[in-house]
């Protein structure tokens, strides 16, 4: 018995933790984001709900596949709040994720959202990383219908493992999950990250590094 409570303490504290690390529940019907606004709160401030109209909680243009003539092969065309306003608030968002033969969507990370994926063609070889100490891979290849999810803030990654086009759409619990791309993001910083720093971190020479860091 005393377990038990113990344990259902355990999970509650659990449960509100977690809740507090994604995009918090909204207090009134819609608040589309006054996209033009000047006040700056977590989020976006609320358009006058009188001049809100149905374009607000619309988006057109997921028919269209994603650009992938670029080094990894894949283009990503997000519907967040700052293309869809009415997800304001919400706590949701989606994204049409298209990839060319043999392309990839590079390993990367959503700090503020969990990412539920499905594969529409073709075949995806997906897979993401666990924190430290284990750092361990879950991979998995992907047929059209198939699902997959990458656990928020965890590095993740899929690979189109077939030699026509594949076509996947996510969904993600916020509406304005973030995008850490982890190459880019270390090796394309503005300025660039010292390359002793790097050359140390990744234990190779620093010319290596400034090969890496020119290709972003
Ligand atoms: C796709 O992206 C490449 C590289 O940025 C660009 O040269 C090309 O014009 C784009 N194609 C289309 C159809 O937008």
């Amino acid at each position: 018995m005393a377990t038990s409570i113990v344990f259902s303490s355990l999970l509650a504290f659990c449960f509100c933790y977690v809740s507090l690390a994604f995009d918090p529940q909204p207090l009134q019907d819609f608040c589309v984001a006054d996209v033009g606004g000047a006040v700056r709160v977590n989020g976006v401030v609320c358009k006058d709900p009188k001049k809100v109209t149905a374009e607000d909680f619309f988006f057109s243009g997921l028919q269209e596949p994603g650009n992938t003539s670029n080094p990894s092969g894949s283009g990503v065309t997000p519907v967040f709040a700052a293309q869809l306003p009415g997800l304001n608030t919400l706590g949701i968002s989606m994204a049409r994720l298209d990839y060319a033969p043999w392309g990839i969507n590079p390993p990367h990370t959503h700090p503020r959202a969990t990412e539920i994926l499905t594969v529409l063609e073709g075949s995806l070889h997906v897979g993401f990383v666990t924190s430290a100490p284990e750092n361990r891979l879950f991979t998995k290849v992907l047929q059209k219908g198939d699902v997959f999810v990458f656990p928020a803030g965890l590095i993740h990654f899929q690979r189109n493992v077939g030699y026509t086009n594949a076509v996947a759409i996510a969904g993600l619990n916020s509406q304005n999950p973030g995008v850490i791309s982890v190459a880019a993001n270390v090796f394309g910083s503005n300025p660039l990250i010292s390359s002793d720093v790097l050359a140390k971190a990744f234990q190779v020479d620093r010319n290596i590094v400034e090969t890496i860091q020119s290709k972003f």
